[in-house]
């Protein structure tokens, strides 16, 4: 058939964000993959009635997980237990999965990828790092050829806001947190987002696709913003510097010793010259710095957190895997039709 048709599981910010992409841009979406894009599963734990979802929410995943009504799975659950095991679930069945689960990928993604790879499906993660900002695409795709020597950048688009807000407006820490959490841009435990571990969960995927290597993020030094005080901010600015909460990862080639060679990886508070790129990069932008050899230093700046940019990141990688089951279909004019529409050739990887 022509439709592509999506589960959606988990209907909190980055579930309903992907809903209302997807109602306010259906005849753009058709018109660019070819495709009728639909909805054909919304899997929720809890029914939220104040949703209009159009069609019945279930609340067994596992079961939608497996169904033969969906073609791609789109896990926003969070958290990594349910979240596992239904991307598991779809993987064993076949399905591609879109995820935005960066704590989940984290963790046990060395896992995850190889049971896609096994089962011949792929996990599409752009919208687990940096939000809207294409920076998985980037590092796969645009640098693909390069040699990285080090990343730099803002991946905590809530830290950013809280940081900014205190500068420009003195405003107390708790409370800006708290108006982080209502526009949506803070993890279900802030905690994640205020002590680095959400920056880190990031700063992993990234470097793991960077630097083609496995996930690491147990090696990840890990510092958060909770200690900065406005005095801290202040003072900053008196100098002539800002602080700003960075992710680093920077391969370092051992001086001599080979055994010490490998890539650093970091997240913390840094004192940056006020005007350098990074330190104008404010409110909940986030900002993402590559040196590489031999196209040097580029810049990849935008939302990093909220529904419409981190679903504008999960149906960009919707529409990557619509490419890729077009390519696969058995409808010869079907796919004659989207090799003239697709400008490229899909080409997502697994790491
Ligand atoms: N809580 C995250 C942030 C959401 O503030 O960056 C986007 O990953």
């Amino acid at each position: 058939s022509n439709s592509i048709k999506l589960a959606i599981l988990g209907l909190g910010t980055v579930g309903t964000g992907v809903i209302n992409l997807i109602n306010d841009n259906l005849d753009e979406l058709k018109r660019r993959s070819g495709r009728d894009i639909i909805i054909t599963e919304v899997g929720t734990r809890r029914q939220r009635d104040d949703i209009d979802t159009s069609i019945m929410q279930n609340s067994d995943l596992m079961a939608i997980a497996a169904s033969d009504n969906v073609d791609i799975v789109i896990e926003v659950i969070g958290g990594t237990t349910l979240a596992k095991d239904v991307i598991m679930q779809a993987i064993k069945n076949g399905k591609h999965v879109v995820t935005a689960n960066k704590a989940l990928l984290a963790e046990h993604g060395n896992e995850i990828f190889a049971f896609a790879e096994e089962n011949n499906v792929h996990v599409a993660y752009e919208a687990a790092v940096a939000g809207g900002i294409p920076i998985i695409k980037v590092m796969r795709e645009a640098l693909a050829a390069n040699k990285v020597d080090w990343l730099a950048g803002i991946i905590n688009g809530t830290g950013n806001f809280i940081m900014t807000e205190m500068r420009d407006k003195g405003r107390p820490f708790a409370d800006v947190l708290e108006e982080a959490q209502e526009l949506g841009y803070a993890e279900a435990d802030p905690t994640f987002d205020v002590e680095g571990i959400d920056a880190a969960h990031k700063l992993a995927l990234l470097a793991s696709i960077a630097f083609g290597i496995p996930l690491q993020f147990d090696k990840v030094y890990c510092e958060g913003i909770t200690g900065i005080t406005l005095q801290d901010v202040n003072y900053a600015e008196e100098l002539g510097y800002r602080i700003k909460h960075l992710g680093f990862a920077v391969r370092r080639d051992g001086q001599g010793n080979s055994d010490d060679a490998g890539v650093e990886l970091r997240v913390h508070p840094t004192l940056i010259p006020q005007d350098a790129l990074l330190a104008n990069v404010n409110g909940v932008k986030n900002a993402v710095l590559v040196n590489s050899h031999p196209l040097g230093q580029t810049l990849y700046c935008g939302d990093g957190a909220g529904a419409g940019a981190t679903a504008s990141a999960v149906m960009a990688d919707v529409m990557d895997l619509v490419r890729v089951l077009g390519s696969k279909s058995g409808d010869e004019q079907n796919s004659s039709e989207q090799n003239n529409r697709g400008h490229h050739v899909p080409h997502l990887a697994f790491i």
